[in-house]
């Protein structure tokens, strides 16, 4: 299985001109998820389509202050409007968290590879995620919600540093719950005095326990670097292979498209190539993984 290229896509940033003009966006509603995170909902001015797809990104841009890689957070089976989940960790995240509803930011994109949900079709599905990297796997969760028959067994793994930390509390809890899907959630601490009934260990500690069929399993990675080396290890022991193991991979961003060389992973472009990829395509680069 190989990550969906945008290049044979028909999204609107396929025009050639709105690969660097961003587009005027709304800000639809704001959710606060954790005390650095909100949840941005965004709307183009000119009522077209974002035409994304689960697994890329945007890049969103201030006036006078730049711009910024965003994962793309809601998957288009839910609308046209995008969903991004963005943590203030500097200048424009920080700008962006003391907009309100109604202002106008910048959108390019979407760009780059997304999760190839044709290739996952008839195949049971892995989905573990931790800290942020929920974000861009809800909305891969939301297209297999919304697309259910397509898909065999589905487990979700979260995995937060303590419950404060837990984006999208709401969905995990429904997903929990939920009859289409199998759903776990983790934390590594929790603070004396929190109230949490949950699993206290590493993500890595739900795998074992897991029934996997390695033949009809497809499994996706997103979060902090040093989660990979360790889930994927652990996905080995499953003899899952790696063109089964999908990963997202975050690199430095500048233009988003291929054209400035700062998101280099050895010959492949993260904006391009990426962010989306199967083990198979990155195993053997120095310092992917
Ligand atoms: C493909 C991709 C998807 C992303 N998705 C999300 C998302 O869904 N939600 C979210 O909150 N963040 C996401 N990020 C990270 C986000 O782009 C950075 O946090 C943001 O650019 C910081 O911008 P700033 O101006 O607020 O911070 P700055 O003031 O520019 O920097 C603050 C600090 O963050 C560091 N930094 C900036 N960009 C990156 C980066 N790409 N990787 C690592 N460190 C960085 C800077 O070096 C500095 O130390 C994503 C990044 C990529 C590449
Ligand atoms: S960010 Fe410019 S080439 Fe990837």
């Amino acid at each position: 299985m190989v990550a969906e290229n945008s290049s044979e896509s028909t999204c609107s940033c396929c025009h050639s001109e709105e690969l660097y003009r961003p587009v005027s966006c709304r800000i639809e509603s704001i959710e606060v998820l954790t005390p650095a995170e909100k949840l941005f909902r965004l709307v183009r001015e000119d009522g077209k389509a974002f035409g994304h797809r689960p697994g890329q990104f945007v890049q969103v841009s201030l006036m006078g202050i730049g711009e910024s890689p965003i994962s793309v957070s809601s998957s288009p089976t839910r609308g046209d409007y995008l969903e991004l989940g963005v943590r203030s960790a500097g200048v424009l995240t920080g700008e962006m968290h003391l907009l309100e509803p109604g202002a106008t930011i910048g959108v390019r994109g979407a760009f780059g590879t997304a999760f190839d949900t044709d290739a996952m079709k008839g195949r049971d599905l892995l989905l573990i995620s931790g800290g942020c990297g929920l974000a861009p796997m809800r909305a891969l969760i939301q297209h297999v919600e919304d697309c259910r028959d397509d898909y065999g067994k589905v487990t979700v793994l979260y995995g937060a540093k303590s419950p404060e930390d837990m984006l999208y509390k709401d969905e995990l809890a429904a997903w929990q719950q939920s009859e289409k899907l199998a759903c776990q959630v983790t934390v590594d601490n929790i603070a004396t005095g929190t109230c949490w009934d949950g699993n206290v260990g590493l993500i890595t500690t739900l795998i074992p326990p897991l029934e996997i069929d390695p033949a009809r399993t497809t499994a996706v990675i997103v979060g902090p670097p040093i989660m990979y080396r360790f889930v994927i290890a652990e996905l080995k022991k499953k003899d899952l292979k790696d063109q089964d193991i999908v990963v997202s991979l975050e690199r430095y961003m500048k233009c988003g498209v291929g054209k400035c060389g700062h998101c280099t992973i050895d010959h492949l472009y993260c904006c391009t190539d990426g962010p989306v990829f199967t083990l198979d395509q990155v195993a053997s680069l120095k310092d992917a993984i």
